[in-house]
């Protein structure tokens, strides 16, 4: 379409899932397109949402004053909308209803003469956005969630508030599971990925750790918690990933939305953890989920830091002539991958990483009966 130095005009929008840090990018974009190239900003309203029904507003930089230390995002979100695959509600027979909105979202580009797209959302964005690409928008994404599970990057903004989150309801579980002697088990989002459950269950000295990578078995769970009641220190403390299972089960699932083009919600691992440890163990259990509280609130100092690098490097690559990227760090610097290459994908934690490690050398179960072994490698990620 057009060269750097004729963009004159870009929209920006949020889509997926919120994450505490959104509005801190939101921010960045609009200052340093404003401030470095006087480029005119307009906000997409409710992701694809608005781009299908043509909701788009001008943001200046009074718009986006005092919005870095504030959760959600001022231009709204939306985790169902697609272009290609446009809900457009039920029919007789309850079946929902789909069509292809492509033209209507290159039609409201063309409207407000917007040359670049910043998009800023998660795999599922980055797959939705694909045909507007191809179509010939310039798109320059942003990688955003708190599952911290994007290829190709090797942090997201909002995971870090996200564990923070998490810490610290874990770590107020502990004192309650001390009191009580009980067992508390804490299950965390994350989708297919078991990176929240794993930063957070080792920044807080959980005992158990139960991420989807590594699928447990009870039976380890209550022999670690009969070691604990016996031995002392008489409680335990169990983080547990929504996308955990145990060896040879399914993932549990707590609903399902046909709406979004990722249908599966998942949930209720917690609670099956918290009864079988109580009816095999015989020690007093309790489930904890947290929910959306992962979500919302105000980014934490790190994201705030990580949004504004992410946020000035989307315009900054932008400048650069770039089409079709996505911003990333890598090995703790900044770059760009092609939009496509995460579609739909999602990053795992691997089972060599330095984390699971040094959690195994402390004594943190996995539910997986495997000892500690010295890695091959050294750590290499840090956060
Ligand atoms: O991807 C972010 C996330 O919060 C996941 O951790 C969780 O599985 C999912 O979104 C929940 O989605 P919803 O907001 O539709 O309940």
């Amino acid at each position: 379409m057009c060269p750097a130095s004729q963009i004159r005009r870009i929209g920006v929008m949020t889509s997926g899932g919120d994450c505490p840090g959104l509005n801190a990018v939101i921010r960045a974009v609009t200052k340093t397109a404003i401030y470095q190239h006087s480029i005119e900003v307009f906000g997409i309203e409710d992701g694809f949402q608005g781009l299908v029904e043509n909701r788009v507003r001008p943001l200046g930089t009074k718009d986006v004053s005092g919005i870095l230390t504030r959760g959600g995002t001022i231009l709204g979100s939306n985790n169902r909308a697609n272009p290609a695959r446009y809900f457009l509600g039920n029919d007789a027979a309850g079946n929902p209803r789909f069509e292809d909105r492509v033209g209507p979202c290159l039609d409201t580009i063309r409207e407000h003469r917007l040359d670049a797209l910043i998009v800023i959302g998660g795999d599922g964005t980055m797959a939705a956005v694909a045909p507007l690409v191809k179509a010939g928008l310039n798109v320059i994404g942003v990688p955003k969630t708190i599952d911290n599970d994007m290829v190709g990057t090797e942090i997201t903004f909002g995971f870090l508030t996200a564990v923070a989150t998490a810490t610290d309801a874990l770590d107020r579980l502990h004192s309650t599971a001390d009191s009580h002697h009980r067992v508390v088990v804490c299950e965390l989002m994350g989708r297919n990925a078991g990176w929240i459950a794993l930063t957070a269950g080792v920044a807080s000295g959980s005992d158990v750790i139960l991420i989807p990578e590594i699928p447990f078995d009870i039976d380890l769970v209550c022999e670690l918690v009969r070691a604990r009641m016996a031995r002392g220190p008489g409680f335990a403390v169990v983080s547990v990933a929504e996308g955990a299972s145990p060896r040879g089960g399914a993932k549990m699932i707590s609903r399902m939305d046909p709406r979004s083009a990722d249908p599966v919600r998942l949930g209720g691992i917690g609670q099956w953890v918290c009864e079988e440890v109580e009816k095999r163990t015989g020690v007093e259990s309790r489930a904890s989920v947290l929910g959306h509280v992962q979500r919302g609130g105000a980014p934490s100092a790190p994201d705030r830091i990580l949004a504004t690098h992410f946020g000035h490097h989307a315009i900054a690559t932008l400048m650069t002539g770039a089409r079709g990227r996505l911003v990333v760090r890598h090995g703790n610097v900044f770059g760009d991958i092609d939009i496509l290459e995460t579609a739909g994908k999602q990053r795992l934690v691997g089972l060599d990483h330095p984390l699971i490690a040094a959690a195994r050398a402390i004594g943190t179960s996995f539910g997986d009966g495997l000892p500690y072994s010295t890695p091959a490698t050294k750590p290499s990620v840090v956060f």
